[in-house]
C-alpha cells in the first residue's frame, strides 16, 4: 500500500513538474484551454467562480491601476481584499502616489503612513482602479473593414477607426471604458470593457527600508528581503458608482473580494496569479531579438546609467533631493538593470539561437507548403531590423540630449520661432500669447538645479562619446571645442549662468520681453535646435523601418500559427502581455541559477538581518523591525518552525504590469503578492525558460506581520479576511 501511493505521488509530482508553467492567458477560455490541468495540479474553484460575466466571481477582485480616468493600459495590478474596497498593490507601484502626498517634513516613503481610521486615508494623486465587467472577441467587425487592395497603412487607418467606433458603442454614455487591443500582431481583436473607480486612497504603506528594502542591488535577484506591498482603498458614490474624489463618497462595497491564507507554502503547491502584464515578446524573430541585445538596449544602458550616476551622487546626501527624485529614480534604475540583464541573457540563454532555429523549421515547412509569403516576411524583417540597427542611435542619443536641462526647456520655444521666421503677424501674436499661457514654474517642478546641470553636462559627453568627431553638430565643433577647449562643464557652467533657459525668472523675463534674435544665440536652444535636426533627418528611414516591422511580424505571427496548427496540434499558444487581464499557473518551486548552486523557495527574515547595515542608503532597516526579528516575535505569522517567511518563489508566467498581482492558492486565496523575476531568466520577456524562470512574491503571512506587529494596524487586520485551515492529520501512509 506505502509503496503504491509513493509511485503514485511520484507520479502526480511528474506531472506537476513536466508541465511547463509558461502561458498568460485569457481568462474568458479558462474553461475550455487551462480548467482540466489546473484542475490535475490543485485548483479547486469551478470555472464560473474564476471567470463569469453573469455572477461575481474571482476576476471581480483584481483591478488594473493607472494614472488616468480612462486608461488603456495599466503600470500595475491590485486586488481587492475586503468588503470595504481595500485593496493590496505592491510598496513600488504605490511609490509614486507616496512620493506625490510626502514632504521633507512628513516623508511617507521613508517613515511609512498608517492610517488609523477611513478621515486618515489621503485621496492618492494620479491614482484610478479599473474593474473588468467583461471581454469579447471582437476580430470579425475590426478585421470585416480590412480590404484586399489596402497597403499596411490603409488597413491600420480603416481598424483605428472601426475600433474607435465599437468602444464609443459599448460605453453606454461614458459609464464604461471599454478599449480594443490587437493580439497576435493584429490578427485577433477583443474588447475589454471596464469600470474605472478614481477615488482611491492610501491606506498604508511601510517606510521604504521595508518596502524597498535591498535596493537596486537586490532588484531583479532572488535571495530577496522586500515586503514589496501597499494598500489603498477604493470609493465610490452611495451607490456605488466611481466618482471622482468627495468627501460624501463612501468605502466601495466590491462584487469579490479574496481571503488570505495564513497556510503559507509548500514545495509543487498548486498557484495562479492574476493580473495585467504589460508586454512580452514571445513571437519576436531572431532579427528582432539581435536588434535590441546589439544596438536599442546599449544605448539606453548607456544614456540611463549615465542619468542614475548623476542622480545617485546627490540623492545619497540630501534628504529633499532623495525625495524629489525617488519615482524617476526607481523607474530609470529598474529599466536600466533590466536591459542590462535582458542583454547579458538572451545571449547566454541562447534564445536568438533558439529562434534562428525554430524559424529555419518554419522556412522549410512554408516552402514545403508553398507558402512564399512567410519566408519573404521573414527576408524583410531581417531588411527592416537591419535598417534600424543602423539609424537608432541618430534617433535615440539626441532625443535624450534635446530634452536636458535648459536644451529642454528651449524646446518650448520652437512655434514661437517658427512663428518669427513666417513674418506672419497673427501668428507670432498667437505664438506670444501661447508663451504667455506657459506654466514656467511647473516646467521646473521636482527638479533641482545643481542635479540639472550636472546631469545636463553628463548628457553632452555621453553624446560626444557616442558620435564620430565629424558627425558633430556645431555646438561641440564651433562651440564647445573653439570657445571653451572642449571643456564641457566649462560650457555647462556658462549655460547655467547666462541662458535663457536656465531658470524660471529668465523664462519669465523673456516672455515678457520675447527677442527672437537673442533667442537663437542662447546655446541651449541651438542645442535643441540641432539635435532636433539630427532627429528630422533620421526620422524617415527610422519610421519606414519600424512600420515594416510591424507589417511583417504580423504576417510571421499568422504564419507561425499555421505552422504550429499544422505540426504541433496539441499545443495551444496564448497572446503576447498587453496589458489586458491574464490568469498563469503554476507551482512553488526552487531552482539551481547555475552549477552546483541551489536556491530555495523561501526566505527568512534571518536574511535581513545578514543583509542589514544599519545606516546604508539600500539595506538600512528600522530598529523595531530589526527588534521584533531578533526576539522572533511573528505572532500568528509564523511557519511550523517559528520562522517568519519573507518572500517566495513560483513558476508563474508574469511580466512587468503583473506587479502587485495577487499569487493565490487553490482555493483562491491570497498567499502572497507578486512583485518581481529573477536575474537568470530576464530572457523571459522573449521566450520562457521553464527551469530558470521564477516569480518573486512576497509571503502574505510577511505582509500581515509588518501590518499588524511592526506598524500595529489592528484596524486593517480586523477588515480583512484572514483564514487558517485546521492542521490535517497525517495519514497513516505518510507516518514513519
Ligand atoms: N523589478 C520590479 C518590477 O519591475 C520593480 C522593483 C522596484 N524596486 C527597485 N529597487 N527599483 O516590477
Amino acid at each position: 500500500m506505502k509503496k503504491l501511493f509513493v509511485f503514485a505521488l511520484a507520479i502526480l509530482a511528474m506531472v506537476g513538474r513536466v508541465r511547463a508553467d509558461e502561458g498568460m492567458w485569457l481568462p474568458m477560455f479558462v474553461e475550455r484551454l487551462n480548467y482540466v490541468d489546473m484542475q490535475k495540479m490543485g485548483l479547486q474553484l469551478t470555472p464560473e467562480e474564476l471567470y463569469s460575466i453573469n455572477h461575481n466571481s474571482l476576476k471581480d477582485a483584481i483591478v488594473g491601476l493607472a494614472s488616468e480616468s480612462k486608461p488603456r493600459g495599466f503600470f500595475c495590478t491590485g486586488e481587492i481584499v475586503s468588503e470595504k474596497g481595500l485593496l493590496f498593490t505592491n510598496h513600488h507601484c504605490g511609490y509614486s502616489a507616496v512620493q506625490k502626498l510626502s514632504s521633507v517634513e512628513h516623508d511617507y516613503l521613508k517613515d511609512g503612513f498608517w492610517a488609523r481610521n477611513f478621515g486618515e486615508e489621503l485621496p492618492a494623486p494620479d491614482m484610478t482602479a479599473s474593474f473588468l465587467i467583461r471581454m469579447e472577441n471582437v476580430t470579425d467587425e475590426v478585421l470585416g473593414v480590412v480590404l484586399s487592395d489596402m497597403d499596411w497603412q490603409a488597413r491600420n487607418k480603416a481598424i483605428n477607426a472601426k475600433i474607435k467606433d465599437l468602444e464609443a458603442a459599448a460605453s453606454e454614455d461614458g459609464k464604461y471604458n471599454p478599449v480594443i487591443k490587437g493580439f497576435f500582431e493584429g490578427n485577433e481583436y477583443y474588447m475589454f470593457v471596464y469600470q474605472v473607480y478614481t477615488d482611491v486612497r492610501l491606506v498604508g504603506v511601510a517606510n521604504s527600508s521595508i518596502g524597498k528594502f535591498g535596493g537596486d542591488t537586490d532588484n531583479w535577484m532572488w535571495p530577496r528581503h522586500t515586503g514589496d506591498f501597499s494598500i489603498f482603498r477604493v470609493y465610490a458614490d452611495k451607490d456605488g458608482n466611481p466618482a471622482d474624489y468627495s468627501v460624501n463618497n463612501v468605502p466601495l462595497t466590491p462584487k469579490h473580494h479574496l481571503p488570505i491564507s495564513l497556510d503559507g507554502v509548500k514545495q509543487d503547491d498548486f498557484t495562479m496569479i492574476w493580473g495585467f502584464p504589460g508586454s512580452t515578446e514571445r513571437y519576436m524573430s531572431s532579427f528582432g531579438i539581435d536588434y535590441n541585445v546589439d544596438t536599442f538596449y546599449p544605448i539606453i544602458i548607456d544614456i540611463f546609467g549615465k542619468e542614475l550616476e548623476v542622480m545617485d551622487e546627490f540623492m545619497q546626501k540630501d534628504d529633499a533631493i532623495n525625495l524629489m527624485y525617488a519615482d524617476n529614480h526607481a523607474g530609470l534604475a529598474n529599466t536600466w538593470k533590466n536591459f542590462i540583464g535582458q542583454c547579458t541573457m538572451l545571449r547566454k540563454n541562447k534564445v536568438s539561437e533558439a529562434k534562428v532555429k525554430l524559424e529555419n523549421n518554419f522556412t522549410l515547412w512554408a516552402n514545403r507548403n508553398n507558402k512564399k509569403e512567410y519566408p519573404q516576411a521573414l527576408e524583410n524583417l531581417k531588411d527592416a531590423y537591419g535598417q534600424l540597427a543602423q539609424i537608432a542611435k541618430y534617433v535615440y542619443y539626441p532625443n535624450f540630449i534635446a530634452q536636458m536641462g535648459p536644451a529642454g526647456m528651449a524646446s518650448a520655444f520652437q512655434g514661437y520661432a517658427m512663428a518669427v521666421d513666417s513674418k506672419d503677424k497673427d501668428a507670432i501674436n498667437a505664438a506670444v500669447m501661447e508663451l504667455q499661457a506657459m506654466d514656467v514654474d511647473a516646467m521646473f517642478a521636482e527638479t533641482n538645479p545643481q542635479v540639472e546641470q550636472k546631469m545636463f553636462a553628463e548628457m553632452l559627453k555621453v553624446y560626444r562619446n557616442a558620435f564620430d568627431a565629424s558627425e558633430l553638430p556645431e555646438i561641440y565643433t564651433k562651440v564647445i571645442d573653439k570657445k571653451f577647449k572642449g571643456d564641457i562643464d566649462a560650457f555647462a557652467d556658462f549655460v547655467y549662468a547666462t541662458s535663457i533657459f536656465a531658470t524660471p525668472e529668465r523664462i519669465k523675463a523673456f516672455i515678457a520681453k520675447p527677442n527672437a534674435k537673442k533667442m537663437k544665440k542662447d546655446y541651449a536652444y541651438q542645442i535643441n535646435e540641432e539635435m532636433t535636426e539630427v532627429i528630422m533627418n533620421a526620422v524617415p528611414q527610422y519610421r519606414a523601418a519600424m512600420v515594416a516591422t510591424q507589417e511583417n511580424d504580423h504576417i510571421f505571427v499568422k504564419g507561425l500559427r499555421e505552422y504550429y496548427a499544422d505540426t504541433q496540434p496539441e499545443k495551444s499558444l496564448y497572446p503576447d502581455a498587453n496589458s489586458t487581464m491574464r490568469m498563469s499557473y503554476g507551482s512553488v518551486q526552487d531552482y539551481m541559477p547555475a552549477d552546483a548552486v541551489h536556491y530555495d523557495y523561501v526566505c527568512t527574515a534571518n536574511g535581513i538581518l545578514e543583509k542589514y547595515v544599519p545606516g546604508d542608503y539600500e539595506f538600512d532597516a528600522p530598529k523595531r523591525l530589526i527588534d521584533l526579528i531578533e526576539k522572533k516575535d511573528f505572532g500568528a505569522y509564523a511557519d511550523e518552525n517559528g520562522e517568519l517567511i519573507v518572500c517566495f518563489l513560483s513558476t508563474n508566467d508574469i511580466t512587468g504590469g503583473n506587479s502587485g498581482s495577487p499569487i493565490m492558492n487553490g482555493k483562491g486565496e491570497l498567499i502572497g503578492l507578486a512583485f518581481d523575476g529573477n536575474w537568470e531568466a530576464m530572457s523571459g520577456d522573449v521566450n520562457f525558460e521553464p527551469k530558470l524562470q521564477r516569480t518573486i512574491n512576497v509571503d502574505a503571512r510577511y505582509v500581515l506581520f509588518i501590518i499588524d506587529k511592526y506598524a500595529g494596524a489592528t484596524n486593517l487586520i480586523d477588515e480583512l479576511d484572514i483564514r487558517k485551515s485546521e492542521p490535517q492529520p497525517l495519514r497513516e501512509e505518510e507516518e514513519q
